[in-house]
């Protein structure tokens, strides 16, 4: 038996009250969480004393780390990558609706945000659910996407032309490797999620390029209408950081959103991505 208590959110995800993340946790623990993880798309813990050890021992409790190509890592920990924005910065990283890593055929399975130094007010993350979206759709949309393919990409967000390297953006310096974006994958518009095997919706509006087979333009309209649908409010939470806070999402069953209303404050996060697999 174990004492962990989930409790879902509204729109997305759950709240896991009793689990220290620190120490080692009973397989029956364990499962509880993965349990959780696999129905919510995201789990959120409170109060966590994780070191930078502690935090890469319990990413590795649930598969292999994948070591960022394009964030800046934390000195001495090449696996916790930094999402970092200074008081003297205005870009922040991840400020728009995505998911993580569609870009590799094997798109990674999460990630273990821990907050290392957050703003007084200000810095939430909003997440969407990719399951309540798909079973929102009409049988009939349903249908056709179930049918198609998309092309996802990471050469215009971290490479050489992105709007992270231009003079007007002071994002450039905490990202890095630009030569190392050229991921492209193809991969269906609805998955199969591989813990849970439910329908998800798996397009974004970040990394996504188009339909397989259909141009960028033809492409548009469908992919415009997805993108305003999944992250329609009925389908969304928001998850206001404290220090030691976590947030661990499933990128096949969520989007989410760094909210970027805090200039002049510091806000830290570490992170640690977790390898997946090929979807169908
Ligand atoms: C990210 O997109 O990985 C960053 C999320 C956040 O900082 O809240």
């Amino acid at each position: 038996m174990s004492a962990i208590d989930v409790k879902p959110c509204d729109g997305v995800g759950a709240e896991v009250l009793g689990a220290d993340l620190s120490g080692d946790l009973t397989n029956s623990e364990f499962a509880t969480l993965r349990d959780a993880f696999s129905e919510y798309g995201v789990i959120f813990f409170r109060d966590q004393t994780l070191s930078p050890e502690q935090h890469i021992a319990f990413a590795r409790r649930w598969g292999d780390i994948n070591v960022n190509r394009f964030f800046k890592p934390v000195d001495g920990y090449p696996q916790i990558a930094e999402v970092r924005k200074e008081p003297d910065q205005t870009a922040n990283i991840g400020g728009g609706w995505h998911t993580d890593h569609s870009y590799d055929v094997e798109p990674a399975m999460g990630s273990i945000l821990v907050a290392r130094d957050v703003p007084e007010k200000g810095g939430d993350t909003m997440f969407a659910n990719m399951y309540a979206a798909y079973d929102a759709l009409s049988d009939g949309l349903k249908e056709t996407l179930n049918n198609l393919k998309a092309v996802h990409s990471s050469r215009h967000i971290f490479g050489d032309e992105s709007v992270a390297y231009t003079k007007d953006s002071d994002i450039g310096n905490r990202l890095g490797n630009s030569d190392a974006a050229t991921q492209d994958a193809v991969h269906p518009v609805i998955i199969t999620h591989p813990l849970s095997g439910r329908k998800a919706l798996y397009v974004n509006m970040a990394f996504t390029l188009r339909f397989d087979g259909w141009t960028a333009e033809e492409s548009k309209p469908l992919l415009d209408y997805l993108y305003t649908h999944a992250c329609a409010p009925q389908f969304t939470t928001t998850f206001k950081w404290k220090p030691g806070s976590i947030a661990f999402w499933d990128n096949r069953a969520t989007w989410h959103y760094a909210i970027n209303d805090y200039h002049g404050q510091r806000r830290l996060m570490h992170r640690i991505t977790i390898e997946g697999c090929a979807l169908h």
